[in-house]
C-alpha cells in the first residue's frame, strides 16, 4: 500500500516513543522506505540500534557525521527527500520550537525544510494537552497546512488517565494514507487492468511477442489499490512482482487467453483499462513439435486475433473503457480514431517519438483524450505519477454515481 512511499518519522522525547518504534515496522510492513530521526533527548526513550536495523537506515539525529572530516547530515536533502514526514510522538516542547520555527535539533531542521505533508502526532499529559498554550499551538501547525493526528484518551505515563496518548500507529498510518490518497470515487469500485505483452506460439519453443515490459499496467494496478479499488489484473508474462492487494491476478500466454480472462471478469466490473500490449495477429496454426528447419526461407501465415476492446464495448453499458493507443505517425488523429472505433470513453496516447516514454523505461509522457475531444497531455513524469493521472481522470466518470 506504500510501496515507492518515502516516509520520515521524527521522534521526540515521549515515553509514547517506543510506539514509534512499531510505526517504523509497520510503515516498512506496507512497502515504504523509511529513515528516522531522533531528537537528542528522545535517545533516553528508544535506542538509535532498533530504528536503524528496522529502518534500515542510520538514524539520523546530529547535524554532524563527524566534526574532524567536516562530514555533515543534510536536513535540507532529508526533508526534500520524504513524500510525507511524520512526528510522532511530537512533544509539547517540540511542538512550540515547530510553531516558532526554532531549528536548534536536526528533526526541526528537517521539519522546517520539508515540502511534503507533514503529520504530527502529539503525545503528552492530560493537563499539557489541554493547555491553551498546546492548543494555540496545534492550531498554528494546522494553520501552516500540517496534519494534526488527535491525542487519544487512555491511562498515561503520569499515572493519570485521559486525552494525551499518542495515537496508536494503525491510526497514524491511515492519516498518512488519507493524506496521501486523497478519497476518490473510485473507493470501493472495481476495475479490470490488462498489462504487458501476449506471446503467440509458433511451435513449443518460439513465439511472437512485443516490447510491452508491463510497468505501465502494473503502476495502474497499485494505484488502483492505493485508491481503494478491488483489482483485477489480467497480464501476460513480464519480470514485475505482482503487485500487493489485489482481487484476482491471471497470467495469460496469448491474446485469445487474455480475450477469455477479461471476458470471464468483465461482467463484474465498474471499468476497464486495456493497457496490455495485445498481437493483433497469431500463427494459423501451433506445431506441435519444434519446427526444422528445412532448405531456403519459410514464412509463418498468421491470422486476425479478436480486438479484446471492440469485443468486450458489446457488453459495456455503463461501464467505463480505457484504452491506450501507442503511435508513432499521425499520433492524435490515430489515437482519436481508435477512440471511436473501438466506443472508448477516454484513450491514453504514448507516443514511441518522444524520448523518455513508451516501452520497458519507467517514465512516461502522454496524451489523454476523451469522447468529448478534450486533450491533457502530461510532462515526463514517472509511470507511477502518469497511472494517478489516469485514474483521476477515471474518477471524474463516477462523479455523479
Ligand atoms: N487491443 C485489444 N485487442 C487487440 C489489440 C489491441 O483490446 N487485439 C487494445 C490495446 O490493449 C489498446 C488498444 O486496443 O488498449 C489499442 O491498441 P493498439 O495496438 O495501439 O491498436 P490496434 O487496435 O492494435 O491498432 P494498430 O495496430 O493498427 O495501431
Amino acid at each position: 500500500m506504500l510501496q515507492g512511499k518515502r516516509i520520515l518519522v521524527g521522534i521526540s522525547a515521549g515515553i509514547a516513543a517506543y510506539k514509534s518504534v512499531f510505526l517504523v515496522r509497520l510503515l516498512k510492513k506496507y512497502g515504504a522506505e523509511v529513515k528516522v530521526v531522533l531528537t537528542p533527548s528522545a535517545h533516553d526513550f528508544v535506542t538509535p540500534l532498533s530504528l536503524a536495523t528496522l529502518s534500515g537506515h542510520p538514524v539520523l539525529s546530529e547535524f554532524t557525521v563527524s566534526k574532524e572530516g567536516g562530514e555533515w547530515n543534510n536536513h535540507v536533502a532529508h526533508g526534500l527527500w520524504a513524500d510525507a514526514m511524520i512526528i510522532a510522538p511530537a512533544t509539547a516542547n517540540t511542538m512550540s520550537k515547530m510553531v516558532n520555527g526554532a531549528a536548534d535539533n536536526f528533526l526541526l531542521a528537517c521539519f522546517l525544510s520539508a515540502k511534503c505533508p507533514v503529520l504530527i502526532a502529539p503525545a503528552m499529559d492530560l493537563d499539557m494537552y489541554k493547555h491553551g498554550s498546546t492548543r494555540e499551538n496545534l492550531a498554528k501547525l494546522e494553520e501552516f497546512g500540517h496534519y494534526i493526528v488527535p491525542a487519544e484518551s487512555g491511562s498515561l505515563a503520569s499515572g493519570l488517565s485521559g486525552e494525551g496518548r499518542m495515537a496508536e500507529p494503525e491510526t497514524i498510518l491511515e492519516h498518512l494514507r488519507s493524506v496521501l490518497f486523497p478519497t476518490t470515487n473510485l473507493r470501493g469500485k472495481s476495475i479490470l487492468i490488462t498489462a504487458g505483452p501476449t506471446r503467440e506460439a509458433i511451435d513449443p519453443v518460439r513465439f511472437i511477442t512485443n516490447h510491452s515490459s508491463g510497468k505501465m499496467g502494473y503502476a495502474l494496478a497499485k494505484r488502483a489499490v492505493q485508491l481503494g479499488m478491488e483489482v483485477h489484473l489480467v497480464s501476460g508474462h513480464t519480470y514485475l512482482s505482482q503487485p500487493e492487494g489485489l482481487s484476482s491476478f491471471t497470467l495469460i500466454n496469448n491474446a485469445n487467453d487474455m480475450f477469455e480472462a477479461c471476458s470471464a471478469i468483465h461482467p463484474s466490473v465498474d471499468a476497464l483499462i486495456m493497457s496490455a500490449a495485445v498481437a493483433d495477429f497469431t500463427p494459423v496454426s501451433k506445431s506441435e513439435q519444434k519446427i526444422k528447419k528445412g532448405e531456403g526461407d519459410m514464412s509463418i501465415q498468421l491470422t486476425r486475433t479478436k480486438d479484446i476492446l471492440s469485443e468486450l464495448s458489446k457488453s459495456k453499458n455503463d461501464k467505463v473503457h480505457v484504452g491506450f493507443a501507442m503511435e508513432t505517425q499521425n499520433e492524435i488523429e490515430n489515437a482519436k480514431s481508435k477512440l471511436e472505433r473501438k466506443h472508448l470513453d477516454f484513450i491514453v496516447l504514448n507516443s514511441l517519438n518522444k524520448k523518455g516514454a513508451g516501452f520497458g523505461v519507467d517514465t512516461n509522457l502522454v496524451t489523454i483524450i476523451d469522447k468529448d475531444n478534450n486533450l491533457q497531455e502530461s510532462e515526463l513524469k514517472s509511470k507511477d505519477d502518469i497511472a494517478l493521472d489516469i485514474l483521476l481522470k477515471l474518477d471524474t466518470y463516477f462523479e455523479t454515481a
